[in-house]
């Protein structure tokens, strides 16, 4: 589908991933050679959003198990390595599914290296079938708006990055906007800045201009008032984390889209691989562990610089002002109009999740 994916291998058996801090000023390529490589790119956000952190920790196991190999290391390295990767970001699930799979792939292994470096790759290429098949079920939805309006533009308003940046291609909320372009749909996105990392403004804004699909940046408090106007057809976002009950975790802000959403009747979808669903949790606002972050995230903007041309940081605030810096917030299951997964589009609720994943029961 793309012309690039955000994770890959070279010929010499490392991983290489785009340092989506410089994004979208410029293209970065860091090549990750150890497993603390990998757990710093997670930690730094070098790479980010909850498919890609659980692809780069799978791929941080297998340069564990080389290290491991190439230096006569014993398991206790190997222990070491799942235990800091683990500990790397506590929100999106992904990471301890994908961590879960490599430990049972290796479980049942001879060959250590080559078992890792085939569960890694696996979890990758699912990872882009599964976002495909998210786009194949999601479409119906924007065809069906498209048809209502009688084919004028579909206004999409979505939170954060959600898309192939955050995975590792097509993307969450952007594979059934991106089959619809593809077939000729007219689709305009709303993207909200999502401060404070600016995901929306430097990541979904990059992503959308590289595939041609419209797109107007706002700032995160202008989504109600679109909606107050008629100026938004729905809401699509992605999640970290969705509970057996259909809450979700998803980037600070999110829960404020979908209480405007709700009062303006506007659907509220949120996009979503099975890897994402924490089945083993039901309530989201108790039970899912909330990312705090350093506050310079909240008191600096990074950003091209006007006059210099490159990359700076600015603060905002006075030096001494405290912030505070919630990573995520949780929407509740009653907000949220549909779970649009790789086998379907339910109802957010258990009976809905549990139609779709029946084993689950
Ligand atoms: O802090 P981030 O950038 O990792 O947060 C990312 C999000 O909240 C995404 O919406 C989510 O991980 C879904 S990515 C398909």
């Amino acid at each position: 589908m793309s012309a690039f994916r955000t994770i890959w291998t070279t010929e010499d058996r490392f991983v290489e991933v785009i340092d989506q801090r410089s994004l979208p000023h410029e293209w970065v390529v860091v090549k990750l050679l150890t497993y603390k490589d990998a757990e710093v790119a997670i930690k730094d956000m070098t790479v980010r959003g909850a498919p890609l952190i659980g692809a780069t920790a799978a791929y941080g196991i297998y340069l564990a198990v080389r290290e491991m190999v190439e230096q006569e290391l014993d398991g206790s390295f190997l222990d070491l390595a799942f235990t800091d990767l683990r500990a790397s970001r506590p929100t999106a699930v992904n990471l301890f599914w994908a961590l879960d799979k490599m430990r049972a792939a290796l479980d049942n292994a001879t060959d250590f290296l080559q078992t890792a470096w085939e569960a890694a790759g696996a979890i990758v290429e699912e990872d882009v079938e599964t976002c495909r098949m998210i786009g194949v079920h999601g479409l119906p939805i924007l065809e069906a708006i498209s048809a209502r309006k009688n084919g004028e533009t579909i206004n999409i308003l979505t939170h954060c990055n959600a898309g192939m940046l955050g995975c590792i291609e097509w993307g969450t909320i952007t594979s059934p906007i991106y089959q619809a372009v593809q077939k000729g749909l007219k689709v305009h996105v709303w993207v909200d800045e999502t401060r404070p990392r600016n995901q929306g403004a430097n990541l979904t804004c990059y992503e959308l201009t590289r595939h041609n699909v419209n797109h107007t940046l706002i700032v995160d408090n202008t989504g109600g008032h679109l909606m107050q106007h008629g100026m938004v057809d729905m809401v699509i976002v992605g999640t970290d984390r969705t509970t057996r009950q259909g809450d979700v975790a998803n980037k600070i802000g999110t829960y404020l889209k979908a209480l405007a959403a709700n009062d303006n009747n506007i659907p509220f979808y949120v996009a979503l691989p099975s890897t994402t669903l924490d089945w083993t949790i039901n309530d989201g606002l108790k039970e899912i562990p909330i990312e705090e972050r350093n506050q310079d995230e909240v008191k600096y903007v990074i950003g091209k610089s006007k006059t210099t041309g490159k990359l700076d940081e600015v603060l905002i605030c006075p030096e001494t002002t405290k912030a505070s810096n919630y990573g995520f917030d949780v929407t509740p299951a009653r907000l949220v109009t549909g779970l649009i997964t790789e086998r379907g589009v339910c109802e957010a609720s258990e009976a809905g999740l549990l139609g779709l994943f029946p084993e689950k029961y």
